[in-house]
């Protein structure tokens, strides 16, 4: 199986879970909705939209607007609201079923992270129109950190995708061809009683490399107490924490005119 494609398994698993895990998600994307422009958009797209978190706040700020809802996660899809008025397109980010600058907006909230973005950012830009915004958070390296320090002395696995750090993405924004016109970076820590739990939030969102199950099974019992042992020494009064380095990105296909 294609790392892609695994990558879609896992979301599409996750998907039933998803919304009651993903608090730091739906607060992620509610602030990114809280930055979009007050544009008047015909077509406007939500690229690695989940399960919806964000539909009723783009057709809140876009009434008019055709949205669509693209993901390759079919069950993703599946989860919306059935009345939600959003169209959803089962597409991967690599390749989007949409003509050239066909699209007045595209929002994007946590998706990026698990595209190839040398891909992924000039596709973005292909379906903008000239002018056009595109609004995306992200997350940088350091984001889940306590993972691999917790695994890194017991096996070869990579827990966690390889994050970039922001000057890579901004070198990635700037060959794909997109201005950059405002960042915004915060730490945000969320806190777990123990190894399984922290474990199992992150695949309840989909989030995970290496199945739970598998990962337990290939371990072995000493492994998996070093594992547990490794994450007790990160243990804050709050609980064992867990890291997301956030980045919140607005920028736009340069138009006619426009020098960037
Ligand atoms: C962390 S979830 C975020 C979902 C939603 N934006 C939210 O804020 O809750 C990431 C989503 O991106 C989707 N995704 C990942 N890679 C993708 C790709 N290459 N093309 C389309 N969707 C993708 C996953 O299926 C998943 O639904």
């Amino acid at each position: 199986m294609t790392e892609l494609a695994a990558v879609r398994r896992s979301f599409s698993r996750a998907a039933n879970r998803y919304a009651a895990s993903a608090s730091l998600q739906r607060q992620v994307s509610d602030r990114l909705l809280d930055m979009l422009p007050p544009i008047a958009a015909g077509c406007v797209l939500d690229v690695g939209c989940g399960t919806g978190f964000a539909s009723a706040g783009l057709r809140a700020r876009y009434p008019d607007a055709l949205l669509l809802s693209a993901d390759f996660a079919p069950a993703m899809l599946g989860a919306h609201a059935p009345m939600a008025d959003n169209a959803r397109v089962c597409a991967d980010a690599h390749a989007l079923p949409l003509r050239d600058g066909s699209v007045d907006l595209i929002f994007s909230s946590l998706m990026l992270q698990w595209c190839d973005l040398s891909r992924a950012l000039p596709e973005c830009r292909r379906i903008l129109r000239p002018g056009a915004p595109m609004c995306f958070a992200t997350v940088l390296d350091g984001t889940l950190r306590e993972i691999d320090l917790a695994f890194g002395a017991v096996d070869r696995h990579r827990h966690t995708l390889p994050f970039l750090d922001e000057p890579s993405l901004a070198a990635l924004m700037r060959e794909a061809g997109l201005v950059v016109d405002h960042v915004e970076q915060s730490r945000q820590v969320e806190y777990f009683d123990d190894a399984r739990s922290l474990l199992q939030s992150n695949r309840d969102i989909g989030a995970s490399r290496v199945p739970l199950q598998t990962r337990r099974t290939t371990l072995g019992r000493a492994a998996w107490q070093s594992v547990c042992a490794a994450f007790d020494a990160q243990r804050t009064p709050q609980g064992i924490p867990l890291t997301y380095e956030l980045a919140w990105v607005v920028a736009h296909r340069p138009g006619n005119g426009d020098s960037g």
